[in-house]
């Protein structure tokens, strides 16, 4: 059983494989949380309630209440009782009033895990064994129910979160707060750990240690966003990859997030996470329900490796879905990088050509197929061909492409109007925008209204006439542009603040639709790169372009730091050209095929171009990716070099789930003098298996020297160099 409930001491505790979470009904009917962490033995752990200081001691002294809420560690504390510190939920009544109280009302266990109302969610299967608890708590004068749902994975430590707000009275009330999850730890001897960056530089790893007050990563640009991706750790201060108590949080949403940690005066901490709510609110009229969007919630008693491959694990198998779930990804070939808005059927056709002498697999045509674009500035919205450049007709391309032996790909960005557009002149009020006031341009483009069930209609119709035009195999959709003047021409003035929302809801609808209706096309998310990289769109699309940084180097800064909570499977990856585009940088051709070997692999270059030998090379990368892919995609990932620690190098592995086949990978990032004899440790072996290396007959070492003793990387000559090793247990 993943969840029981002791009636007597009024307490639930959720088992998640090695990992409890344990909440008690508190005297006055408040929800309490007791503990999460490493699995304890059922006792009585409600100790940890009281605090030492004198003298207010929850259980039996509630005379005064303003004291016993701000000390009490509450599962989902709400607004206005005198507990000071953050709220996970906030209301304003009909009255203006924002004072809520929430107390226990029901609670129920069951088998399995609920989806989430439009919202992609993880799922349980038929072996995850997940079992779910949901607690009712009310609200009786605002006439209001949240019921907070926990799920306890039992093979993962793995529980996730989310809340359902219902309005069971007559009259309105607005939710000015509904965050998902509030945790509460006993301690402030924290380290937090956070994804953040830019364009071009997504999910850098960046780990301070908790003080007082508090302290948060958020977005406000209605996506995840390249700044600060929806995931944070908090971790004992020595905590590394392998040792160490981590508390992992990921936020299964694709728009505005807050995640933070605040160090109380007593020096715990209360985590909080979901929608953040800077400019939300949400009108709940009478029988009216808000669903708040799930947190993950990953323990680790191992280190920071362990909780990512608990997360990979997870997200493989339960919140990734359709037909690539499980299997390779096709070999593409992305004219982005090699043509830019300037191509034509004849350029794709001898892009194809070359690409299926060399056994890549497709072609994805990018931006600029459409309208009448032929750079950034104009088109968006207009998704009917722009037979100008593709003379013949986009059948008659897809077919040529296909007779050459490879599937046919499409760029899209379905969100987005350009004011130079056929679309924004038919419907100006499709954009999102203020009424007054001047909208402001980012790459040229406006973002459309995705609340509006008309304008996703009329996007979804135009995406399907092209896809039903021609065999089109895969989708790549793009998100150029962040939101401003986020106002609506349709919603009345008390839901406007509901836009951010009700926009990222319109996104995913869409996003359902066609995966739905096209279950055999491949969706690639992307957004200006990776500034989408989270588990919402997980759910929808298999994988996901980590960043337009394609340079070998700056990936592996990118991929370590996606890789914190994301499977590398997941991570569109390509061999480019050099100089690279976006840096400038020249790296050997082995290194950048070793780099975006370990995402989905592809390449995003003119092949008819590039230098003979780079291209003598490919099929012998694609040998080598066939090979590995499926320890990539089912295999555990350990981290071992840190390039934001040590930026000379960088190792990783791979190890297959019975330990019988290892890949280590390592790049010489700047070659230093007395460095090129490095002894590394590797990770994740049997210690008492033996191991062969496939390219040294002589080799045979047990697990356990591999691990404790490290292997010999010498003899690499020369700045980003890499070297593949290949691991196989002696029968
Ligand atoms: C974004 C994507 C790129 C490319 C361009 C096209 O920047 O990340 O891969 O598709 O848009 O405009």
């Amino acid at each position: 059983m993943s969840v029981t409930y002791n009636e007597n001491a009024k307490i639930f505790r959720l088992r998640a494989k090695d990992t409890d979470y344990i909440l008690k009904i508190a005297p006055g009917g408040y929800l309490a949380h007791v503990y999460f962490g490493k699995k304890v033995p059922d006792e009585d752990l409600t100790y940890l309630l009281r605090l030492d200081e004198n003298p207010f001691t929850p259980e039996t002294n509630n005379r005064d209440k303003a004291c016993y809420m701000d000390t009490l560690p509450f599962e989902y504390p709400c607004f206005g009782l005198g507990d000071y510190r953050e709220a996970a939920f906030r209301i304003m009544d009909e009255n203006g009033m924002s004072t809520c109280d929430l107390r226990y009302l029901s609670h129920r266990i069951y088998r399995g895990k609920p989806a989430l109302d439009g919202l992609p969610a993880t799922f349980a299967t038929e072996d995850s064994g997940a079992e779910t608890l949901e607690v009712v708590l009310e609200d009786k004068p605002a006439a209001l129910e949240v019921t907070l749902i926990y799920t306890a994975f039992d093979k993962l430590d793995v529980i996730t979160r989310s809340a359902i707000v219902k309005n069971v009275g007559k009259r309105p009330c607005t939710l000015t707060r509904v965050y998902s999850a509030c945790v509460e730890f006993d301690t402030h001897e924290f380290d937090m750990i956070t994804l953040n960056g830019s364009w071009a530089r997504e999910r850098a790893v960046e780990r301070c240690r908790l003080h007082h007050g508090k302290q948060s990563v958020d977005s406000m640009r209605g996506e995840s966003s390249h700044q600060n991706n929806p995931f944070t750790a908090l971790c004992s201060h020595t905590a590394d990859e392998d040792t160490g108590e981590v508390y992992g949080f990921n936020f299964v949403y694709s728009g505005n997030f807050i995640s933070q940690a605040e160090v109380t005066q007593h020096k715990k901490t209360r985590y909080l996470m979901g929608i953040n709510d800077l400019d939300f609110s949400w009108l709940l009229e009478e029988g009216e329900s808000f669903t708040a969007p799930e947190v993950v919630m990953v323990y680790s008693d191992s280190g920071l490796g362990k909780m990512s491959r608990t997360f990979h694990d997870l997200y493989r198998n339960n919140l990734i879905r359709g037909e690539y779930k499980d299997k390779r990804r096709p070999i593409l070939i992305n004219n982005w990088e090699a043509t830019y808005f300037d191509f034509n059927t004849e350029k794709l056709i001898d892009i194809a050509k070359e690409a299926a002498k060399s056994g890549i697999e497709m072609l994805v045509m990018d931006d600029g197929w459409f309208g009448h674009r032929d750079s950034d500035n104009s088109s968006l919205g207009d998704w009917f061909v722009y037979e100008k450049k593709l003379d013949g007709g986009l059948k008659y391309l897809v077919d040529e492409v296909n007779k050459l032996g490879l599937k046919f790909g499409i760029w899209f960005e379905p969100e987005m109007v350009s004011p130079d557009s056929q679309l924004f002149k038919e419907h100006p009020d499709w954009a999102i925008q203020v009424p007054g006031r001047e909208l402001t341009l980012c790459r040229e483009q406006y973002v459309l209204d995705y609340s509006r069930k008309e304008v996703r209609d009329h996007i979804y119709s135009m995406m399907k006439k092209i896809l039903d035009s021609a065999n089109i195999e895969y989708i790549k959709w793009d998100m150029n542009r962040q939101l401003t003047e986020v106002g609506s021409a349709v919603l009345p003035s008390n839901r406007q603040r509901e836009l951010w929302h009700r926009y990222v809801l319109g996104v995913y609808e869409l996003m359902d639709r066609l995966t739905t209706e096209y279950p055999h096309i491949l969706l690639e998310n992307c957004s200006g790169g990776g500034a989408r990289f989270d588990p919402g769109m997980l759910y929808y699309s298999p994988q996901i372009w980590c960043s337009d940084d394609t340079d070998a180097i700056e990936r592996l800064k990118i991929q370590y730091g996606t890789s914190m909570c994301y499977p590398c499977s997941a991570m569109g990856a390509h061999v480019s050209d050099c100089p690279n585009h976006t840096v400038g940088r020249s790296t050997p051709f082995s290194t950048r095929g070793n780099v975006a070997m370990v995402g989905t692999f592809g390449y995003e270059l003119d092949i008819t171009k590039i230098p003979q030998q780079d291209r003598d090379a490919i099929p012998g990368q694609i040998e080598q990716f066939n090979k590995y892919n499926a320890l990539v995609r089912t295999g555990d990932h350990y981290r071992i070099g840190n390039m934001f620690e040590d930026n000379t190098w960088d190792a990783w592995m791979f190890v297959s789930k019975d330990k019988s086949d290892a890949l280590f990978e390592f790049v010489q990032v700047i070659g230093r003098p007395n460095e090129r004899s490095r002894r590394i440790k590797l990770k994740g072996l049997d210690p008492d298996k033996y191991y062969y290396e496939e390219s040294d007959p002589d080799f045979k070492l047990s697990g356990a020297a591999l691990m404790q003793c490290g292997i010999n990387i010498g003899g690499i000559w020369g700045d980003y160099q890499s070297k593949i090793m290949h691991f196989m247990a002696a029968e």
